[in-house]
């Protein structure tokens, strides 16, 4: 008889279709990028990221405020740092007064339960917009590793939960971690971005934080000595190993949507929570294609997200956070 099985039979309606949903993204699923500037009153719409914004402190409370009461629990800090306080080594990044630590203490004090994560890289404080400090145009690993650890210190002693180097040197989660244990701070996390890949979505952030690589002689024009290459997979599965044994508490894949197969391989290959994170270029294509009318944006944020839950996200690091939020509540 044909046919035994008719597979659209669990599709008739909704109703069926929600009972045999294999993939529910919640609240819980999110981490939500921030991004802080120095100032009062402060919300400025980034050019290449519609309605996404920097925050000044004051402002900044009132956001994570809104995040909570939408059941939004963890934020991810990332500082833009004015082009004065910028050198070589990110001297600014360990001032005990500087603006993310200021702002890991913002979001406690406005939200106390709020799990405060904080991007630990020099690029925002580089004049390079390196993620490493520069010596005769390379960007050096071990010294930048140690600075990496000081600053992650920083973070932990203003109160950061967690902290999240997004800069891919060599050895910087053992380093890190080591600091960590020393100074006392034995429950401060370490979420890597461990297969994070040389890659052209980044650009609108790179926007957001005036962080571009700087077009100067003897400077690389690229990061690609120290993010992945995208044609590779095995290499992401070796990083991720590393970065385990190293210590990290999370491990992260990036970007997202053109990389779902490194974060099925990797959720399928180890047993720590896996992050992605869906990054400010892919947030800009749908943004620019709905503002077209080209994509219907809500249907988009929801399909985007949801596969990356089904590609194997434990967390979905987005700036549809309050959006997908607000849309499925
Ligand atoms: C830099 C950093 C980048 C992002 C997060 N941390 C950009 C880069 O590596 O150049 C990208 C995030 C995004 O594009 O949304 N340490």
């Amino acid at each position: 008889m044909f046919p035994l099985r008719r597979n659209r039979r669990l599709r008739t309606n909704e109703a069926i279709r929600s009972l045999v949903r294999e993939t529910i993204i919640t609240p819980n699923d999110f981490l939500v990028p921030l991004f802080v500037v120095e100032g009062k009153g402060i919300k400025e719409e980034i050019a290449s990221m519609p309605n996404y914004f920097r925050y000044s402190l004051d402002l900044l409370e009132n956001e994570v405020k809104e995040l909570w009461s939408l059941g939004l629990k963890s934020v991810l800090l990332f500082v833009k740092v004015p082009d004065n306080l910028k050198d070589n080594k990110g001297a600014e990044a360990l001032n005990p007064n500087g603006l993310m630590q200021l702002a890991i203490k913002t979001v406690k004090s406005a939200c106390p339960n709020m799990l405060v994560m904080t991007d630990v890289a020099l690029d925002p404080y580089s004049i390079y917009g390196h993620d490493g400090i520069i010596e005769n145009g390379v960007i050096v690993n071990d010294d930048t590793a140690a600075f990496l650890a000081e600053m992650s210190v920083s973070h932990a002693k203003a109160g950061a939960n967690f902290v999240a180097p997004s800069d891919m040197m060599d050895g910087r989660i053992l380093t890190i971690r080591e600091a960590l244990e020393d100074e006392g701070y034995t429950d401060t996390g370490v979420m890597s971005y461990s297969a994070k890949y040389a890659s052209a979505f980044y650009g609108p952030f790179r926007d957001a934080l005036d962080s571009a690589p700087v077009d100067l002689e003897n400077i690389p024009k690229d990061k690609k000595t120290y993010q992945m290459d995208f044609a590779n997979r095995y290499e992401a599965l070796r990083e991720t190993e590393m970065d385990i044994d190293e210590g990290a508490d999370i491990v992260m894949v990036k970007p997202g949507m053109a990389y779902l197969d490194i974060l099925r391989e990797i959720k399928n290959e180890f047993d720590v929570p896996v992050a992605v994170y869906q990054v400010s270029g892919e947030y800009a294509m749908i943004k620019a294609a709905a503002e077209k009318g080209w994509l219907n944006h809500d249907q988009i944020m929801l399909e985007t997200t949801t596969a990356f839950k089904r590609a194997g996200a434990d967390i979905i690091a987005s700036y549809f956070a309050k959006d997908i939020v607000k849309l499925i509540s």
